[in-house]
């Protein structure tokens, strides 16, 4: 006899979820193989990506899909609303090993409209282990707390702070001895500020231009010469 009205419960789902992504691999190795068959053999051998991706760990925001950019281009580290954290071994790490030994060009901070942490970060609620993680971002709101307040409607104090928090991480990847070293030796890495808007798809460059030691506070520099705060 049939089942009457089978109901799908939490396991079922989580079941369906993963045999979807199985299922969904299987597409993708015989698609790949009608369209470019060297790819697995070319890509097995080396990654030579051009750019470091620094973004945010939410799932409609998938760096290679939004960019329509085939594997092997981007050296991809994520978290919770794409921060640079100088006590983070592993975001250090990754702009590390992208720019040292896989001479990046570029590095790219993406961070996106609506972003859960940024949100959750201008309330008071307490989450838990996660609020060490978003104090990094109330830092951000208190150096811009002038003109986030000037700003009356929450959703676009929201979407600034998530522009000034990509700015910032900007930011704190120059201030990095990795970035100004490589500056300085190799003219590189290109650092760059994004946002993208879950609405339209559509990414948007907030130009933050920092190309070299100049374009940091003096605190922020090392000099070779060691004459910080003399060549002003
Ligand atoms: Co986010």
């Amino acid at each position: 006899m049939a089942e009457k009205n089978p109901t799908l419960n939490l396991k079922d789902m989580h079941d369906l979820s993963v045999a979807r992504m199985l299922a969904g691999n299987q597409r993708f190795v015989e698609r790949i193989g009608k369209e470019d068959p060297e790819f697995f053999r070319r890509l097995e051998k080396q990654q030579t990506p051009h750019t470091l991706w620094i973004g945010c760990s939410d799932s409609r925001v998938s760096s290679d899909v939004i960019t329509d950019t085939d594997p092997g281009s981007l050296f991809v580290h994520r978290n919770i609303a794409n921060m640079v954290v100088h006590t983070d071994f592993n975001v250090l790490s990754a702009i590390d090993y992208a720019v040292n030994h896989l001479n990046v060009q570029h590095i790219v901070v993406c961070g996106h409209y609506r972003c859960g942490g940024v949100a959750a970060a201008m309330e008071a609620s307490e989450l838990g282990l996660i609020d060490n993680w978003l104090r990094n971002i109330k830092d951000v709101y208190r150096l811009h707390a002038d003109e986030l307040e000037a700003i009356a409607d929450k959703e676009l104090r929201t979407a600034r702070l998530v522009e000034l928090n990509v700015i910032e991480q900007v930011y704190n990847v120059c201030k990095t001895f990795t970035v100004q070293k490589a500056w300085r030796e190799h003219g590189r890495p290109f650092v760059h500020g994004w946002v993208y808007d879950l609405k339209t798809g559509l990414l948007k460059d907030l130009e933050v231009n920092v190309s070299g030691r100049g374009d940091l506070e003096a605190i922020y520099r090392f000099d070779v010469d060691k004459s910080l705060g003399v060549t002003q």
